[in-house]
């Protein structure tokens, strides 16, 4: 079956086709993700009207576009899937009305996504994922440990008490002067950086949980960066390394607690599966390459393209639930929050009463 997926949680406004065999393996006919990193950057962060104007502005065309990329006419979808939450509401909206306009239009079926489910399922898509396996999700927004037991089956293992890790990069970023988006300009800068110059902290290192908390690592590259200032490029290249190499012994102390506990209570994961922005980037990939390995678990990442926003992760994640028969009715809601432990096996709630 093929499945149009839409995603317009944040700044990125992306559709494509993804089909799904019987067998459960997948296949990407088509993905356009359109940034909108150029309107957002004069601001330093994502402006959410700015957000919802552009989505508004791009999406119909670029459905169009995945469509013919894909050689498949509209009236030939299965299902249309949306992304309808967490996120920028305003964004949530716009994808999800226009998911729900095609549904009506084409009498065909509509689900409603959550996006971190749609992370969590992207392994599935781009390999062999069987459940249940323990995902690592760091985006922008989100910093989770999960247990994925199941389409529908998600328990929180763990999560960031302050910032998100994608948060602190862009944070970092933005104190240094780098442009934003700040994640990926740490990691250029980092390259050529001295990661041992800063004594940096790792906040709840070794402490008995899988919970994180970033924004003292923040505040200590503010304080050493105010203590030094004005700052040499080689300045800022060396409080990159140091704060990456913070973020990887951060990631690498969590996700062994985060294992311990999955193990416990789940017995052993197929796999440790990354997600989201973060995973992108090379060092991370690293030391979640260690972490796997002292697990005895195989680490699956998505390419980079799949790991940040994308729509192939909608219409995949909307073709696993199709495929259960988990569709949602024109009522479904847009939701700014949707934590992803309380996405089950059911249809969302409804905006109204049944009929
Ligand atoms: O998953 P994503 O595309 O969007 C959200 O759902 O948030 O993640 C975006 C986040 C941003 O904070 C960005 O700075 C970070 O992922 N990111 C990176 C890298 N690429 C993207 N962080 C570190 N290194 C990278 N290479
Ligand atoms: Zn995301």
């Amino acid at each position: 079956m093929v499945v149009l997926g839409i995603e317009t949680t944040c700044d990125e406004t992306a559709a494509a086709l993804v089909e799904r065999h019987a067998d459960g393996t997948g296949a990407i006919l088509s993905n356009i993700v359109l940034s909108q990193i150029e309107e957002h950057a004069p601001f330093g962060g994502v402006v959410p009207e700015i957000a919802a104007r552009a989505h508004v502005e791009a999406l119909d065309q670029l459905i169009e576009r995945a469509l013919y990329d894909a050689a498949i006419p509209l009236e030939e979808i299965d299902a249309v899937a949306a992304a309808a939450g967490p996120g920028l509401i305003g964004g949530v909206i716009v994808g999800l009305t226009t998911a729900k306009a095609i549904a009506l239009v084409l009498n065909k079926p509509l689900i409603a996504v959550n996006h971190l489910e749609a992370h969590a399922l992207t392994a599935r898509l781009t390999g062999v994922a069987p459940f249940p396996y323990c995902l690592f999700l760091a985006s922008g927004g989100h910093t989770q440990i999960v247990a994925v037991l199941g389409v529908g089956n998600y328990v929180r293992l763990g999560t960031t008490l302050d910032d998100a890790i994608g948060e602190a990069f862009d944070k970092t970023a933005k104190m240094l002067g780098l442009p934003y988006p700040g994640g990926p300009q740490v990691e250029i800068q980092a390259e050529h950086g001295n990661s041992l110059r800063f004594k940096l902290p790792r906040p709840l290192a070794r402490r008995d949980s899988a919970d994180f908390s970033l924004s003292g690592l923040k505040t200590a590259v503010r304080l050493e960066a105010e203590r030094i200032a004005p700052l040499s490029p080689q300045d800022v290249a060396d409080l990159c390394a140091s704060f990456q190499h913070a973020i990887c012994d951060i990631v690498m102390d969590r996700l062994t607690m985060g294992l311990a506990y999955f193990l416990t209570h789940y017995g052993k994961p197929t796999a440790l599966v990354a997600a989201g922005g973060v995973a992108a980037n090379q060092s991370v990939r690293r030391a979640l390459n260690i972490i796997a390995l002292e697990a005895g678990a195989k680490l699956v990442v998505p390419p980079p393209h799949l790991c940040t926003d994308n729509g192939a992760m909608i219409a995949w994640a909307g073709a696993e639930r199709l495929a259960l028969g988990l569709i949602d009715d024109l009522g479904a809601s847009p939701l700014a929050r949707w934590p992803l432990d309380t996405v089950k096996h059911t249809p969302q709630p409804r905006s109204e009463p049944p009929r």
